[in-house]
């Protein structure tokens, strides 16, 4: 038995989902629209760590989407803009996901969701996506006010899960996460949700590479 703690967006939950909403509003910009939301999201999570000035996730994801607008000069009306915050709130799950899951699940391992939305938030995205019950507890980096990849939020995490880095997974697409939890010496698999992804070359290697939650079901047994 292991414990085994999941990042939630963009490893479990596609964040791509939001898409297919923005095709209506961004037209054939809606991919690049999408990403670079995406990343003023997490930048702001970088910034807002790093300056000690906590606003939760769903700030940052709402502030960035301002941000993404004025960048591709596209003015959304404030209800436009809403529903495609509530589309993040029943973004699905990748197509592995719940196959990898009750596998893990069945195999009696410690499954957790760690993330850097609040535990609410969490909570409700799971649920929309039909995968709440797989997970044993949610636990978030709202509890310390600050977020990935500060070395806090993940001894919160062992703590949280009364567990030993060396026992404990940690399972991301974000590469910065996956060196943000070998950095205080937990195991990690990095899920390469794309054949495009990059890992950051800082000579931090992750203890797997794997591209399904099945193949990580096979290979955390052997
Ligand atoms: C999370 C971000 C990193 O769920 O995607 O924590």
């Amino acid at each position: 038995m292991v414990t085994i703690a999941f990042d939630v967006y963009g490893t479990l939950i596609d964040t791509q989902g939001v898409v297919s909403e923005l095709r209506a509003l961004a037209g054939d910009r809606a991919d690049v629209f999408a990403q670079t939301w995406r990343e003023k999201q997490l930048e702001y999570t970088f910034r807002r760590g790093l300056m000690r000035l906590y606003e939760t996730f769903a700030v940052c994801t709402r502030q960035a989407l301002d941000y993404t607008c004025a960048h591709y000069e596209l003015s959304f009306s404030p209800e436009q803009k809403n529903q495609l915050l509530e589309a993040y709130k029943t973004l699905p799950a990748f197509d592995d996901v719940e196959d990898g899951l009750t596998m893990l699940h069945g195999k009696g391992h410690r499954l957790f969701a760690f993330s850097n939305g609040t535990a609410s938030a969490v909570d409700t995205v799971l649920v929309n996506a039909g995968i709440r019950d797989f997970f044993d507890s949610v636990i978030s980096v709202d509890d310390l006010k600050t977020f990935k990849p500060s070395p806090d939020v993940y001894h919160h995490f062992l703590q949280q899960a009364e567990a030993e880095p060396s026992e404990a997974w940690l399972i991301s697409s974000n590469p910065f996460d996956v060196i943000g939890a070998a950095n205080v010496g937990m195991l990690t698999a990095w899920l390469r949700r794309s054949e495009k992804a990059i890992f950051d070359p800082w000579g931090i290697e992750p203890t797997l590479t794997i591209e399904s939650l099945s193949e990580l079901f096979e290979k955390i047994d052997e």
